[in-house]
């Protein structure tokens, strides 16, 4: 492949040839549990190195799809391969070279599905991270990530002190390029880990869907898909709802509005917003 030094993955090409990606990304695919059907949906993809997750979304129907990547890590070659394989693909996925934090969802919009593929353990603030995938995520994150090793010196500590399934819900801090030489490679976290952070930023039904040695794919929803809003409209009064979201708005609703509405707001808003109504007298 010409003007690509490295790829990172293996996508078809319409001529037959598939792209040299040290990946094997379409193993990796079935894996993520990711909806067949996304006609109608609108698609972020964090930290698309290449670009495979964004083009397949775009294959699977999706109504937009917009991918990111800061070209951060010094294992990942630069927007050669996604700008080519777009070009073959005659895709139309939006391309934007830019960090995860520069996304604002006042400017480019929420998505229905989230994409967060090898990205958490590359940030310095990971939790942060998530809070900010919240405020950008209309209905599913789906999230894979490096996870604490269970091998090596430190995985048979951890076996021996806290048994084999560790359930700490803890984060190792990884200083100086000790995870495949990678010096943007900060953090490795249990499993109990992500689905902890995942519930503290907001995220409901969250669970692990696959685990392949020290790595695992999680999906987490907005409250919006659940029944999280009717829970809280049923259980404190459509009349208390409205006047929480009046309070944290500043917009008024009509009672009958108030359900559809909170199933567009984003996960964050939805927190506050609930965490208002319990607040205010009944
Ligand atoms: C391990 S690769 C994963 C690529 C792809 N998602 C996959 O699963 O094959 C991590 C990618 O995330 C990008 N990245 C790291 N931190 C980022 C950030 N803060 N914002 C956007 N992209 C980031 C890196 O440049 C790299 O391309």
């Amino acid at each position: 492949m010409t003007n690509v030094l490295r790829w990172r993955h293996r996508i078809s090409l319409p001529d037959g040839t598939v792209t040299p990606g040290i990946q094997d990304s379409p193993a990796l695919l079935k894996r993520l549990h990711l909806p067949e059907d996304l006609s109608g949906k609108t698609v972020l993809d964090i930290g698309c190195s290449d670009g495979f997750y964004s083009f397949e979304c775009e294959r699977r129907g999706a109504s937009r799809v917009l991918a990111v990547d800061n070209y951060s890590s010094p294992l990942i070659d630069s927007p050669s391969g996604f700008q080519r394989a777009h070009t073959l693909l005659c895709s139309k996925v939006e391309f934007r070279q830019a960090d995860l934090f520069s996304l604002n969802p006042d400017e480019d919009g929420c998505f229905d599905i989230v994409l967060f593929l090898g990205v958490l353990y590359h940030l310095r603030h990971p939790l942060l991270g998530i809070e900010h995938i919240a405020s950008l995520c209309r209905e599913k994150l789906i999230l894979e990530t490096r996870l604490d090793s269970p091998f090596g010196l430190w995985g048979a500590l951890k076996r021996r002190l806290l048994g084999p399934d560790n359930r700490s819900p803890s984060m190792r801090f990884c200083e100086g390029a000790q995870v495949n030489s990678d010096p943007t490679t900060w953090w490795t976290p249990t499993a109990q880990c992500v689905k902890a952070m995942l519930r503290s930023c907001g995220f409901c039904s969250v669970k692990q869907v696959d685990k392949q040695g020290w790595r695992g794919i999680f999906h987490g929803d907005s409250p919006r898909c659940g029944s999280d809003v009717l829970d809280l409209v049923q259980s404190l009064g459509s009349q208390r709802v409205a006047l929480a979201y009046k309070k944290e708005t500043g917009r008024s609703l009509e009672e009958k509005e108030v359900v559809e509405t909170l199933r567009e707001v984003s996960i964050p808003q939805f927190a506050a917003i609930k965490q208002r109504a319990f607040e205010l007298n009944g």
